[in-house]
């Protein structure tokens, strides 16, 4: 019998959908240059375009007039922050930095760099939800204040943040709002006019499109610097030649995205109430880390004292489950997860994390076979470990 396959890692990328994939197939063939004046690069030009006005349906922008094709959420991110730091270095008297202890590590290193550089960044408290402390927020604002970027949803345990209500705090202040919405994007309804925020990132692979394809929304008037430059590309603000298999894959996955929304988040939160349910009832001591209800209805972590969460991983891969510690990204390191410590996590309990991070090919079979392997491994592993699990 060959070993079952339960792949639970959707937040560290996802498959093509299958029509993503035939709409891919079919774009293979449009090989113009998408900047070219002949009728194939017009053609070619038109495709794209059709792609950003889906990918600006999606994020609830008023028309793709902001939006900008780049290679993923961390070019986006990026950007964002080096336009910043242009900003901040003309203007010294407001380039405070505001954003939070627990971002995906291409916000917290990019917010490094410009600290590097001498301008002030404050990494904001969570609670032991994973909700950033708005006191906090409150008190750091001032006319100082150049940025505040905050994820929308946070990638290793699926809190959602409350974007509308930290944004109107920074507009009060005269910042510039920045959310990474990469995570919330497909998942849960976003939307950068009702957020009232000037920049948005999000990527293409975790909403079931290709890898290497992102974008990032800016206010129609919002400042925004090249970080790649060269050609006019993008209206200057991201050169190179498009993306034209990526951009066409990536307009139909979100295009699909938005229309399946409203189904989709129920039926992914429904799968992660059984899973929950299932593991807490029979695995003793078991930390449900994240926001109880401002979740992404896909991700579950969960914290297992007693046992260590490279050799969980290990062991549930053994039985065909494909699962995270923490994030994709940090995986590999010895560093317990910054996103569980900034919660107060100590660090036993952040080295015993699971993330299950559900997906359009869960079911409820796979759930229930997560729930039929798990509680003897944990038994193992906490049997061998000298630690106490309470
Ligand atoms: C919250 C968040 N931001 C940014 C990224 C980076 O996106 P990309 O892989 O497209 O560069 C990720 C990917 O893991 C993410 O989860």
């Amino acid at each position: 019998m060959s070993k079952p396959f339960v792949y639970m890692d959707y937040n560290a990328t996802t498959p093509l959908r299958p029509e993503v994939r035939n709409r891919m197939v079919e774009a293979l063939d449009v090989y113009a240059n998408a900047s070219s004046l002949h009728e194939s690069g017009r053609r070619a030009r038109a495709e794209i375009e059709e792609a950003r006005a889906s990918v600006a349906a999606l994020i609830g922008a008023r028309d793709a007039s902001g939006l900008y094709f780049t290679s993923g959420g961390s070019e986006s991110n990026n950007t964002v922050f080096m336009t910043m730091y242009q900003l901040g270095r003309k203007n010294p008297s407001r380039r405070k930095i505001i954003t939070s202890a627990i971002e995906h590590p291409c916000v917290m290193n990019a917010a490094a760099y410009l600290a590097e550089e001498g301008f002030p960044v404050v990494y904001l408290p969570v609670d032991s939800f994973a909700r950033i402390d708005l006191d906090a927020l409150k008190k750091e604002l001032g006319p100082d204040t150049l940025l505040v970027s905050i994820m929308a949803a946070n990638n290793e345990i699926g809190t959602i943040e409350d974007i509308r209500t930290i944004a109107a705090m920074a507009k009060k202040a005269g910042a510039f709002v920045h959310s990474d919405a990469t995570q919330a994007v497909g998942k849960v309804p976003v939307s950068v006019q009702e957020w009232g925020i000037d920049y948005l990132t999000l990527s293409c692979h975790k909403i079931y499109g290709p890898k290497g394809v992102g974008a990032l929304f800016v206010r129609p008037g919002a400042p925004i610097q090249p970080l790649i430059r060269g050609g006019h590309q993008e209206n200057g603000v991201r050169a190179g030649t498009y993306n034209n298999l990526g951009i066409i894959g990536f307009g139909k996955a979100a295009e699909l995205a938005l229309s399946d929304l409203p189904e989709f988040g129920p039926r992914l939160a429904a799968l992660r109430k059984r899973l929950m349910d299932g593991l807490v009832s029979r695995i003793p001591h078991v930390k449900i880390n994240g926001h109880p209800e401002e979740v992404l209805p896909n991700t579950l972590n969960l914290s297992f004292p007693g046992a260590e969460g490279e050799s969980i991983l290990l062991s549930l891969d053994l039985e065909g489950i494909q699962v995270s510690t923490g994030s994709a990204c940090a995986s590999g390191s010895l560093e317990p997860s910054h996103v569980l410590l900034a919660t107060g996590l100590g660090p036993e309990l952040a080295h015993g994390s699971i993330r299950f991070s559900l997906g359009r090919n869960s079911s409820e079979e796979e759930v229930d076979y997560v729930i039929e392997k798990l509680p003897p491994i944990i038994q193992r592993l906490r049997r061998m470990s000298t630690v106490n699990p309470r």
